[in-house]
């Protein structure tokens, strides 16, 4: 067991300590382990395959997320010493919560499980630490990834109006109670 906060809602440097696995999934094996920042090229790729140019994040901005690695938490899942999918979380200590800030899954690895078994890897994390919530948003025309974020415990929270730069697109928020130890698949 790890952590648990201290007075201050303060997080020891315990994100840190997520263990790298092995997970086979439909017959494929796959490598779970936290990104580094010799990931960084690897990952501003996954970006422009997902977003087809439109990449939101630059090098810059995964940068600073893995500069700071006592309040984020960034996983990739690797196969074959490739990397083809990541998913990262903000610790917010006033509400702690963590925030999923970015998920992508190369796009010839989509619907095979791995957005689903990063996920509940970072939500089982979560528990393990003592955390309430986890917490995201996604545009309001990603059905896709709002239908698996249902399936995995995360409920509607509210609708941020124009939050996307660029198209002014609505956000979902959504949020997902971790008191329960219910793993959803
Ligand atoms: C959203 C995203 C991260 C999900 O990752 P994923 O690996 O495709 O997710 P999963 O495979 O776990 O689940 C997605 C679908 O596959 C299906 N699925 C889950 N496990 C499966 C399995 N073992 N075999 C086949 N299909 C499976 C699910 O039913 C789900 O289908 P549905 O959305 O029609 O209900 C990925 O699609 C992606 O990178 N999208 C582009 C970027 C993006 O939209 N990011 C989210 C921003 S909020």
């Amino acid at each position: 067991m790890f952590l648990k906060f201290n007075r201050n809602n303060k997080l020891p440097n315990i994100l840190s300590q997520f263990e790298q696995k092995s997970v086979d999934l439909k017959g494929f094996s796959f490598q779970l382990r936290r990104a580094h920042v010799a990931d960084i090229d690897m990952l501003v790729n996954i970006e422009e395959a997902v977003y087809a140019g439109t990449a939101p994040w630059l090098l810059r901005d995964f940068l600073s997320e893995l500069s700071r690695p006592n309040v984020r938490l960034y996983l990739v899942v690797e196969r074959n010493g490739q990397v083809i999918g990541f998913a990262g979380v903000a610790y917010q200590r006033d509400q702690r919560d963590m925030h999923i800030t970015n998920i992508a899954i190369v796009p010839v690895w989509q619907n095979k499980g791995l957005g689903t078994l990063i996920i509940n890897e970072l939500l089982d994390f979560s528990r393990q630490l003592g955390v309430d919530t986890m917490s995201l948003e996604a545009r309001a025309s990603n059905r896709s990834a709002i239908v698996l974020y249902t399936r995995l415990g995360f409920q509607q929270s509210g609708i941020k109006k124009g939050y996307y730069i660029g198209d002014h697109e609505d956000a979902i928020s959504m949020v997902n109670n971790l008191d329960s130890k219910t793993r959803n698949n």
